[in-house]
């Protein structure tokens, strides 16, 4: 994938495209939408999200329209202003496949195809899709065969397993590329209430440059973007690093969109 500049809109902030009213899309590399599963999901009731200085914390629960609309309305869903990454999920094994096929005819249309294994917020599927190692292993190994030609990124967070060695079976079974790391569980109290949902913003940084450092240590050639409380250019350094690719901006969206412009500029080299 030769993204320039390489920088993502992570999953989920950005929407299905909604931030390209605000902001460059000269400075934006890829644009991943929001995950989507088989069947529509209404999402979690809200309030969905709190936050504070260092952290939000979102129990959207993969709210989506489901495939089938994707496929229906596919021309809204593949940005003209900059290249798309799909974002696919789902609550078993047997879903995963399933949308797998019945993405594969427009897949060409996508410049990547990113698989969420890392959602913290549903009950079935996400995160818990790991709690199966071999069973996991069978969709990574399907997904191939039906999309033999697609740029396959697999979303990985720190739970489930070591992130080393899920990414190890992912470059095994020949997919293309890793996001590391999606949001992790997270509580806080509000108001005397336990508040749960995934963890993001710059509090979480620490964790995605030790889970990127680890996987680049025993793998050097799979393509890593990196995901996890990046908002300034010193954190667009210490990503590059400790081995990312690229570079993805998920919560700070909400803060200052232009963080895209100032971010875009410096990866492009107009200003170092
Ligand atoms: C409101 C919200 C919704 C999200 N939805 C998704 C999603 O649908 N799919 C996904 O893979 N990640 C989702 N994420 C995770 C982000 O893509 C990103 O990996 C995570 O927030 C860490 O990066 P950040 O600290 O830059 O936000 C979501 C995050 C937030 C804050």
């Amino acid at each position: 994938m030769n993204l320039n500049p390489p920088l993502v809109i992570a999953s989920g902030p950005g929407g299905s495209g909604e931030y390209l009213s605000l902001i460059n899309p000269k400075y934006v590399g890829a644009y991943t939408l929001k995950t989507i599963t088989l069947n529509p999901k209404p999402g979690n009731k809200s309030k969905r999200m709190e936050n504070s200085e260092n952290y939000i914390i979102n129990s959207i629960g993969l709210e989506n329209p489901g495939i089938e609309y994707v496929i229906s309305n596919i021309e809204k869903f593949v940005l003209k202003e900059t290249k798309t990454i799909l974002s696919l999920g789902g609550d078993s094994k047997d879903e995963y496949i399933k949308i797998a096929e019945k993405i594969a005819p427009y897949a060409k249309k996508f410049e990547a195809i990113e698989f969420n294994f890392s959602c913290p917020n549903v009950k079935k599927g996400g995160l818990s899709i790991l709690s199966d190692v071999n069973e996991w292993q069978e969709i990574l190994e399907n997904v191939r065969k039906i999309l033999p030609n697609s740029f396959l990124i697999a979303k990985l967070s720190i739970e489930g397993n070591f992130v080393e060695v899920l990414s190890k079976k992912v470059k095994e079974f020949g997919w293309n590329g890793l996001t590391l790391i999606n949001c992790v569980r997270g509580l806080l109290i509000k108001d005397g209430k336990i508040v749960t949902g995934g963890l993001s913003g710059p509090i979480l940084k620490p964790i995605a440059l030790r889970a990127i450092y680890e996987v680049r240590k025993v793998l050097k050639d799979i393509y890593i973007i990196a995901s996890g409380g990046i908002y300034t250019k010193k954190d667009v350094d210490d990503f590059l690093l400790v081995g990312a690719n690229a570079i993805s901006i998920g919560s700070a969206l909400f803060k200052d969109p232009q963080v895209i412009e100032e971010l875009g500029k410096y990866l492009k080299g107009v200003e170092k």
